[in-house]
Formats: structure tokens, C-alpha cells, sequence
């Protein structure tokens, strides 16, 4: 048995390759996330491959392509120049000196962690694993799920009988394991990615060492924290601090409607405070990947400390009601002009679950055009992002982008989504009634504008 100063040698060679640009990176999931990391990696002269189950996505890539709008296939071009690579073979696995994990954390239909594309992945990857190789889950999950569960796959499935390094024993028979969350804020252009300082916790110091080492080549930060339990905790906090939040604003819109005060001015108002207040925004819902989901992970790791998350129950209460909010603004604009919901023509503008992205996850969208159409409304869409909405995990709605040409022609115009690309002064002129759930009419006056 060899002791700590042969984990040092190991490490020392997997750190000397990464800097010098000789180490092969290995992504998984080739999605939102994984597909920007692996052209970052690339664009650091790493000889990168991408690992897909998605064919379609495999092939695109191999063609030169690219499936993510911000993501021209310019810049898949290049990467593959360097040596970028994507295939769903995973014997390749073992070809690899880092492997990071890319996959979806979703909820299943009891709205508890789907944790199956990790347990899938990691089947995978067990059999082609070798010794002194770093595995680092990037995927949102519940705190314990590094060690919990992906662990125990990797070392009871691997070949040659490989433990993850977690003491100081060291036999030259481990492998490396870390959990780093993924950060980004899609859409947002005002931090560079290489800017967002990215958390680490290794299994033990030499795993973190080393994933810093491999962060350290594309982020300017790295951020060490004691394990991987916190820092999975870490992303945790930082979602269900923004899905607390964005519940209390819109709780508090709700009010303010009733009130009759505009709580969009009061809250740029409190945002003159120099300290002790971050502004947050009401809106028709919570959508995407993240938010309205990631917090449940948490919620649902809690019952096994017999112990409940009642912020996080309160909040998506809170949250989840804000399409029927929407709905029932829609309804009351409707009746003042003497009209119903059913019958009438109704164009939700924007179906991405935020601004300026190409994303339709949990959308809000989807579920006001559902709801819209469950009480007889005639509903036409418009996004310059989706040409058509066809069958997601909840819903098949099968409609194709109506054009913006004959705004009159609808009785009502719901602003769901907020995209730049949008003309709000000529979309208040030519509607009949404009029902704004973001705020994207300030500073117009027009008795057809609905706040909601
Ligand atoms: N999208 C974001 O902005 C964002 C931000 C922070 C964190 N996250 C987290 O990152 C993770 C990935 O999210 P995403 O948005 O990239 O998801 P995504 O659905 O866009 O991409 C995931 C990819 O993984 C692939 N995949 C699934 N199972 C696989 C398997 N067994 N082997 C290989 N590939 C497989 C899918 O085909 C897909 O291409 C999630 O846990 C998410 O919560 C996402």
C-alpha cells in the first residue's frame, strides 16, 4: 500500500496535463449546459468530447450544426477544429482524464427527484472507468446525491475494482469525484460565464484540487467548499433564495393590484436602498428548469430528517397560482369590454419562460394557453424563438406562430414574455386590449393597457 505522497503524484500528473492543455474532457449531456462547457473547454485548446444519448443531437454536432439558438454553428465549427467531438459510444469513457456530468434533474409526475438520467449516466460510465480519473456531477440535485448514489454505482460497477479517493489511504486504485453546480443565468449578457466563480467540493481535498485545477482553466473563481454535500447545497440555496423571493413580490403584486398601487414603482423605488435590499420581479409564473424545481429536490431530501421546508411549500403555493391570476385578468379585461373568455380571440406574446432566451421548460406560458383554451378562448401565439409548440412533457398543444401583422384582429393580447425584439408602443396601438404581466408597457399611457 502506498501512502499519501503516490494521491500527490497522481495528482500532480492529471494537473500538469490540464495545464497544459493535455487532458481529455469528457462531457455528458449536451444540453444547455453541457454543450457551452464543452466549447469553453475547446476554446481553451482542450481536446473535448461531448457524450449524447439524443442521436439527433450527436449527429447535428458531427454535421457542424448547432440546436441551441444562442449557439451559432460557427462556433461548433470551430470547436470541432480543435478536436471537439460528440458520440453516444461510452466506451469512450475511458479514454477520458476528467468526465463531467451535464444531465436532467427533473420531477417526476408526484413532483418528487427524477434522479434516473444520473443513475443512467452512471451505469454507463462505470464500466469503462480507469484509475486516476476526476467525475464531477454538474446536474442540480439534493444534497447527498455526489455520494449517495452516484458514488456507490461508480465504485460497485467499475471493472477493476476502483474505490473513490476519500482518505488518505491511497493504493493507486481510485478514481476522483466532485460535485460542481452549473450557474449560468440564460439570457443574461452582463457576466461573462468565465466570471461566475464556480463551486467545488470534492469527496476530499485531493478530488477539490484537482476539480479546481480543471475549473480553474475556464473560470476566473473557483470557489472550495468542504464537500460535495455543500456544495450541491450551495445551488440549492441560491434557487429556492430566488423562488422565496420572486413568491414574496408576487404575493405582494397581488395586493398592490387591489390596492391600486404599482408595485413595479415600489420596487424600483426600494431599489435606491444602497444595502439590505435585492430587487426581485413579479411575473406570471415560474419557469425554466431551475426555479420551480430545483427547490422540491431539497423538500423532498428533507422528509428523511423528518423535517419540512415550509418557505419552499409557501413559495410554490404562491408561484404556481400565478397563471390563474393571469387567467382571471384576462376574464375581468374581457368583461368590461362586455366580452368572455370563451369565444374570444385571445395572442399570448412570448412563450419562453423568460426574456430573450429559446427555452419553453415549465414555461408559464403554457399553462395560461391551456387555461385560456379549457374555457373556450380561440389562442394564437407569437415568439421569435418558436416557430411552433408541439408535444413537451406536459403538454402537446401542436400550434404554429401567428404572425403580428393583424394585432386588432385578437380581443385581447396577453404579454407573457417580455423579449426585447417586441414594439411595445406599436403593440398598445394596434391592439384592442393589452393584458401586461411583466411590465413591458411602462412608461405608455392607454386606457387599453391591463396591469397584471
Ligand atoms: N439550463 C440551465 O440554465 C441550467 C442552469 C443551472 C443548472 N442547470 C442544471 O444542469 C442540468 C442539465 O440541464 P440542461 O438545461 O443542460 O438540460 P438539457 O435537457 O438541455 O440537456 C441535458 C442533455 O443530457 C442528455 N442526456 C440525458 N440522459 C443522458 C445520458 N444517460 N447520457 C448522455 N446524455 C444524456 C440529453 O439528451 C440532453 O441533451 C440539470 O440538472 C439542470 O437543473 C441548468
Amino acid at each position: 500500500m502506498t501512502t499519501y505522497s503516490a494521491a500527490d503524484d497522481a495528482v500532480d500528473q492529471l494537473k500538469n496535463r490540464i495545464q497544459k492543455r493535455e487532458a481529455r474532457i469528457g462531457i455528458i449531456g449536451l444540453g444547455y449546459v453541457g454543450l457551452p462547457l464543452a466549447l469553453l473547454y475547446s476554446e481553451q485548446k482542450f481536446k473535448v468530447t461531448g457524450f449524447d444519448i439524443d442521436t439527433r443531437k450527436v449527429d447535428t454536432l458531427a454535421k457542424g450544426g448547432s440546436y441551441i439558438y444562442r449557439i451559432a454553428p460557427e462556433e461548433i465549427q470551430a470547436a470541432k477544429t480543435n478536436g471537439f467531438a460528440a458520440t453516444a459510444d461510452y466506451s469512450q469513457i475511458s479514454a477520458m482524464d476528467a468526465i463531467i456530468i451535464c444531465v436532467p434533474t427533473p420531477l417526476d409526475e408526484y413532483h418528487e427527484p427524477d434522479l434516473s438520467f444520473i443513475t443512467s449516466t452512471t451505469h454507463s460510465i462505470a464500466p469503462h472507468l480507469r484509475a486516476g480519473q476526476l467525475v464531477v456531477l454538474e446536474s442540480t440535485t439534493y444534497p447527498g446525491t455526489t455520494e449517495e448514489v452516484m458514488v456507490p454505482i461508480l465504485e460497485k460497477e467499475n471493472a477493476a475494482g476502483l474505490k473513490a479517493a476519500r482518505d488518505e489511504v491511497f493504493t493507486g486504485k481510485e478514481f476522483f469525484v466532485a460535485f460542481s453546480p452549473e450557474r449560468e443565468d440564460p439570457g443574461n449578457t452582463t457576466v461573462a460565464r468565465r466570471d461566475i466563480p464556480k463551486v467545488v467540493g470534492g469527496l476530499n481535498p485531493k478530488a477539490s484540487e484537482l476539480a479546481r485545477a480543471l475549473y480553474g482553466s475556464i473560470f476566473n473563481r473557483t470557489v472550495p467548499v468542504s464537500s460535495p454535500a455543500a456544495a450541491e447545497m450551495t445551488k440549492l440555496l441560491e434557487n429556492i433564495y430566488r423562488c422565496v423571493n420572486i413568491a414574496l413580490v408576487n404575493e405582494l403584486k397581488l395586493l398592490s393590484l387591489r390596492m391600486g398601487i404599482n408595485i413595479w414603482e415600489v420596487i424600483e423605488a426600494a431599489s435606491t436602498k444602497p444595502f439590505g435590499f435585492h430587487p426581485f420581479y413579479p411575473g406570471p409564473g415560474l419557469g425554466g428548469h431551475c426555479i420551480p424545481v430545483d427547490p422540491f429536490y431539497l423538500s423532498w431530501k428533507a422528509k428523511e430528517w423528518d423535517f419540512r421546508t415550509r418557505f419552499i411549500e409557501l413559495a410554490g403555493e404562491i408561484n404556481t397560482n400565478m397563471p390563474y391570476h393571469v387567467l382571471a385578468s384576462v376574464s375581468s379585461a374581457l368583461n368590461k369590454q362586455h366580452k368572455s373568455v370563451n369565444g374570444s380571440r385571445v395572442l399570448v406574446l412570448g412563450v419562453a419562460y423568460k426574456r430573450d432566451i429559446d427555452d419553453l421548460r415549465e414555461s408559464p406560458s403554457l399553462t395560461i394557453i391551456e387555461l385560456l383554451q379549457n374555457d373556450g378562448a380561440q389562442v394564437s401565439y407569437h415568439d421569435p424563438y418558436f416557430p411552433f409548440i408541439g408535444k413537451g412533457r406536459k403538454y402537446d398543444l401542436q400550434m404554429k406562430c401567428a404572425d403580428l401583422n393583424n394585432l386588432a384582429h385578437y380581443d385581447c393580447v396577453v404579454i407573457v414574455t417580455d423579449h426585447s425584439d417586441y414594439d411595445y408602443a406599436r403593440i398598445v396601438e394596434q391592439s384592442q386590449l393589452v393584458v401586461d404581466t411583466r411590465n413591458a408597457t411602462r412608461g405608455l399611457q392607454s386606457p387599453k393597457i391591463v396591469h397584471c
